[in-house]
């Protein structure tokens, strides 16, 4: 069998973790970010540069980023950031990529980022005049549906990916924020987009409410896009979107694209038992998210 390839992106230090109310000290996440280089992820979103009112998960971004860029200058860190100062901050700690989250949603936007659709544009705007050398992957949130108003319109959404790309950005990240999307849609909207705009990369984020997260990414990487975002422990949730559950989990994915044949360089066993010591030494932290950790036995 001919073998294929997709990038995984680990997103479990920004999405699993903001969502815990308990603070995890930073040499742990440390340790867990290591330990999922050590199992050969490639792409990890450290954290993110946002309002610690918003997200005290994360006020340790800087150190934390300052410190991941030192040990592992060979992986690809990035970040997330909602707006001018979170970029500025990100840059200063020596980050040289950053998620750049929109919502589709305008009621999202607003809950999430207390600004509206055109404000975010606007703000993004600034971000490309102020740090022109500062790579930004364009995330667009609720990019299937959205807590607050259903869902989404695929002309809208390709409308919002025109705008941002006039802004110079092309690599978008679509996101199932609360994890309501199908297969057919999922194929539906990655096709068009992939078609509207032969000259960016794409990839999908989904969570995993109704267990079609692992279905959904799937849809998407058969469609040919570039990356997919997990988190290891299938972690994950979106404090601003009422229902919002875990996202695919990173150890299940690559337990199913190996089997496949395809080369994610990852160690699946490495990988699982990161997961489950991550899994058992935060746990307590944790009620009423998604966590489908060891439904499988390592091989
Ligand atoms: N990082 C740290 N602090 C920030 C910040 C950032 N990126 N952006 C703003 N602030 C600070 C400001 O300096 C200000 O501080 P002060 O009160 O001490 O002067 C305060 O936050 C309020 O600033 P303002 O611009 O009015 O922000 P806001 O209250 O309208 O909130 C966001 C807007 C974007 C900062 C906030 O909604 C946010 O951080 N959202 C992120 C949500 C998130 O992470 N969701 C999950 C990931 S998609
Ligand atoms: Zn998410």
């Amino acid at each position: 069998m001919e073998r294929q390839s997709v990038e995984i992106y680990e997103v479990g230090p920004r999405d699993g973790f903001q969502n815990l109310k308990e603070y995890i000290p930073m040499e742990d996440k440390l340790h867990y970010i290591g330990g999922l280089i050590e199992a050969g992820v490639k792409h990890i979103q450290i954290t993110s540069f946002v309002s610690p009112r918003a997200i005290p998960q994360m006020m340790d971004a800087r150190e934390l980023a300052g410190e991941c860029l030192a040990r592992y200058p060979e992986t690809d860190l990035f970040s997330l950031v909602p707006n001018l100062f979170g970029a500025k901050s990100a840059w200063e700690s020596g980050i040289k990529k950053t998620s750049y989250v929109i919502s589709l949603s305008e009621s999202h936007n607003k809950a999430n980022i207390n600004r509206t659709r055109e404000q975010s544009l606007e703000e993004l705007w600034r971000i490309r005049e102020f740090l022109p050398e500062l790579t930004v992957i364009s995330d667009i949130a609720t990019a299937f549906a959205c807590p607050f108003e259903g869902v989404m319109e695929l002309d809208n959404l390709l409308e919002l990916i025109r705008k941002i790309n006039l802004l110079g950005i092309n690599e978008f990240v679509l996101c199932d924020t609360i994890g309501m999307a199908h297969p057919a849609q999922v194929r539906e909207y990655v096709k068009a987009a992939m078609r509207e705009f032969p000259g960016c990369r794409f990839q999908v984020h989904i969570h995993d409410t109704r267990n079609m997260g692992i279905v959904n990414t799937l849809a998407a990487i058969e469609c040919g896009v570039e990356g997919v975002q997990t988190t290891l422990g299938g972690l994950g949730g979106c404090p601003f979107a009422p229902g919002a559950s875990g996202n695919t989990s990173t150890e299940d994915l690559v337990y199913m694209l190996n089997k496949m044949g395809y080369d994610t360089g990852i160690d699946f066993n490495r990988l699982l038992a990161l997961a489950k010591e991550e899994y058992a030494s935060i746990r307590g932290a944790y009620s009423g998210h998604h966590i489908n950790i060891g439904s499988q036995c390592a091989v």
